[in-house]
């Protein structure tokens, strides 16, 4: 058993809180991913549970052991650096086989060179084993370091953007081995990413970080149809979540939500708590749920077109909304220009309410509560 558990841990670097209260609970044998920009603490809090940085609170469990205080080498976890470090003077077989001279105590040669070629085997690197680093590719050499990581059978594996150095096509392929990698290991995974793709395409569940703090724990699509605020809500999927900001007026039985241009009203009895009374809220309307042109019907407002971006399997759409752009994913073919001003509709089966804090006060998840306002 090895799920691991973070309990309130705090980390600061001088000025800088790198991680704020940082609990979590990551499961046996989960892949379990972190979100988040740069500078949100994934590398502090991966370097915090194999114990390269000491918290100032909080403590770590890895299985049943509390590992706060234990050496990194003895906590049974086991890294893959964000800039991977190869020994460019060792051949991979001597890359893969340091790790396991070093340990202590030492482990017979022949119990390392079964497990070099059983991480070789996995890794599909069998005919790299004797050549040096400079003579791979981005990808071999990935290999190579998340091989590393592999020989040491460790309870949980922590891997720290490994992907982020590789070209488009390469990082797509190894999204999938490593996927794959996992479930064969039946090894808990602790992945950190900024790329939200890589997080929502692989992980079992994801944190979403940001500057120390976690923002939500969730299974991908959960993250993505029920953000819990805005940042999360912006994080996940592309083009982001538009936001629009609205006022809320409170009339007798019905709510007004209005900006310069988009016009909606609620039955005040199902929002009214929600929203917490007259103010401002945030509508937040996912790209593929605003609909433009002729299928937008009853149409929610009249926008100008202000460029029209075709990739093939959708085309995304510029809107102007009070100012600021509104993005929409159409189906390919869709009859608009530039300049033009075309009738838009909001899925409001699917939209979301945040309030001033930019904290979800409402999802609508299928039903529609909102409806347009003549
Ligand atoms: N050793 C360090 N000394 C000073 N500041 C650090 C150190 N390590 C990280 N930080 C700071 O802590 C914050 C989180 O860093 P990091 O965990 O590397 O973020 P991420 O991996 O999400 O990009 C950043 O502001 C970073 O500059
Ligand atoms: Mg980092």
């Amino acid at each position: 058993m090895a799920e691991v558990t973070i309990e309130g841990v705090s980390k600061r670097f001088g000025e800088i809180q790198a991680l704020d209260g940082v609990s979590l609970q990551i499961e046996d044998g989960e892949f379990f991913c972190v979100l988040g920009p740069p500078g949100a603490g994934k590398t502090t809090l991966l370097r915090t549970i194999i114990g390269l940085e000491q918290p100032e609170e909080g403590r770590i469990v890895v299985g049943d052991r509390d590992v706060t205080d234990v050496h990194p080498g003895s906590r049974d976890v086991s890294i893959v650096f964000q800039n991977l470090a190869l020994y460019p003077d060792k051949t991979v077989y001597d890359n893969l086989a340091f790790p396991l001279r070093q340990q202590k105590p030492s482990i017979a040669k022949s119990e390392i060179d079964s497990r070099v070629r059983d991480a070789a085997r996995i890794l599909r690197i069998e005919p790299l084993l004797r050549r040096r680093p400079a003579k791979l590719s981005g990808g071999e050499r990935q290999r190579v370091a998340i091989g590393r990581c592999l020989v040491r059978a460790p309870l949980v594996y922590l891997l720290d953007e490994p992907l982020s150095a590789l070209d488009a096509l390469l990082r797509l392929e190894m999204r999938a081995e490593l996927k794959h990698l996992q479930r064969d290991l039946k090894r808990t995974l602790v992945y950190v990413t900024h790329d939200q793709v890589e997080a929502m395409s692989m992980s079992d569940r994801l944190c979403v970080l940001d500057r120390g703090r976690v923002q939500q724990v969730d299974a991908p699509e959960v993250v993505y149809n029920r953000p819990t605020n805005t940042f999360v809500a912006r994080t996940v999927g592309t083009p982001p979540m538009n936001l629009v900001r609205l006022d809320v007026e409170v009339n007798d039985a019905r709510l007004d939500l209005r900006s310069p241009t988009v016009r909606l009203q609620a039955p005040s009895a199902g929002l009214l708590e929600a929203v917490g009374g007259a103010g401002a809220v945030e509508l937040g309307v996912r790209p593929e749920d605003v609909r433009v042109g002729s299928g937008a019907q009853p149409a929610h407002c009249e926008l100008r077109v202000i460029a029209v971006e075709p990739l093939g399997g959708e085309v995304i759409v510029d809107l102007d909304l009070d100012g600021r752009i509104l993005k929409a994913m159409t189906p390919p073919g869709i009859a608009v220009e530039p300049d033009e001003v075309v009738p838009v509709a909001f899925d409001l089966s699917r939209v979301h309410l945040f309030n001033g804090d930019g904290r979800a006060v409402y999802t609508a998840g299928g039903e529609a509560v909102l409806t347009g306002a003549g």
